[in-house]
């Protein structure tokens, strides 16, 4: 069956980053002139998938608002003759299907997908977490979805990380049976790195089948008193094969401060229009008096 859904968890409280996080969803933070959340979903249209379900919460009307339509921009933009504004926020409105359910309380990733269990209906579908931006050639969705057409079950999207780091990850123990792609063996929540069966770190991109649902459905609070994706990809392990792909592309983790700047910086160098402007404030920041 084709990958034809993606949920977007987007109701957590995004912690790291308050205080701007209090009043603006970290999904609708800015990277360059889009929201975050926008080039995840730009990134499963060019993968093949055109039904978008976001998983939103409170505070974070400005999602939906931001992928409707603006009658009056739209008609201040035409007044004004400013059409190729006009054109661009057109193009947001009319750029795939969107449905949104709500999670009522953040009680984690894991029961956030469970949230959108009704709009799913029984088939295999992807999810994305909108604050991991991968910059890479071709869209990691369909890197993914390249191997799932073969072997027709879930696949997690691993990096290596420094050993130091495993314990803010889902850990995957696996056999390598092609280059970079895993048949996953276990899964361990945020390990201690002593206890860590690997440095193969599950990042923000699954595609899942529809049996996890039988156990989110009968998921308990693991780490952090948070319903975990990883738990229950762990239970379904012993019913059906997971497999782990090492995909291509830089990621950033948007939602920790320095990988937020980090991306600002990469998408920026990759801007014509702002290329040339930044590498000379680059070449000319004066770092003496910036900490004096
Ligand atoms: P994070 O672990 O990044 O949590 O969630 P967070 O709340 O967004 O941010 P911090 O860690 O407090 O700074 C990973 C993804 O899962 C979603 C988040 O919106 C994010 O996309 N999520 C998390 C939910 O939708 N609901 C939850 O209860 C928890």
């Amino acid at each position: 069956m084709k990958v034809n859904k993606a949920v977007f968890p987007a109701a957590g409280l995004g912690t790291r980053f308050l205080p701007i996080t209090k009043a603006i969803p970290k999904e609708m933070l800015p990277l360059v002139d889009k929201p975050l959340i926008q080039y995840g979903v730009e990134e499963c249209i060019e993968s093949g998938i055109h039904d978008i379900i976001i998983v939103t919460g409170r505070g974070k009307t400005a999602i939906e608002d931001h992928f409707d339509r603006s009658i009056e921009l739209e008609t201040v933009l035409e007044e004004k003759g400013k059409y190729d504004l006009l054109r661009a926020i057109k193009k947001i409105s009319n750029l795939t299907n969107f449905s949104y359910t709500r999670q009522k309380e953040s009680l984690g990733l894991g029961h956030a997908i469970l949230c959108a269990r009704n709009l799913i209906s029984g088939e295999p579908f992807a999810v994305v977490l909108g604050d991991d931006i991968i910059d890479s050639k071709v869209p990691v969705m369909k890197q993914m979805i390249n191997v799932y057409k073969t072997y027709r079950y879930t696949v997690l999207a691993v990096q290596r990380v420094k050993r130091e780091e495993v314990s803010r990850y889902g850990i995957i123990q696996g056999k390598e049976i092609d280059k970079g792609f895993y048949k996953v063996e276990d899964l361990i929540e945020k390990p201690e790195p002593d206890e860590a069966p690997s440095n193969l770190a599950i990042i923000g991109r699954y595609i899942l089948t529809p049996r996890i649902f039988d156990f989110l459905n009968v998921a308990k609070p693991g780490k952090g008193g948070e319903i975990q994706i990883t738990d229950a990809i762990k239970a379904l392990l012993s019913k059906q094969p997971v497999y782990a792909l090492e995909f291509e592309g830089n990621r950033y983790d948007c939602g920790n401060k320095l990988e937020f700047l980090k991306a600002q910086i990469t998408f920026s160098l990759k801007n014509e229009d702002l290329r040339e402007g930044l590498l000379k404030f680059i070449k000319e920041l004066d770092l003496v008096r910036i900490y004096n």
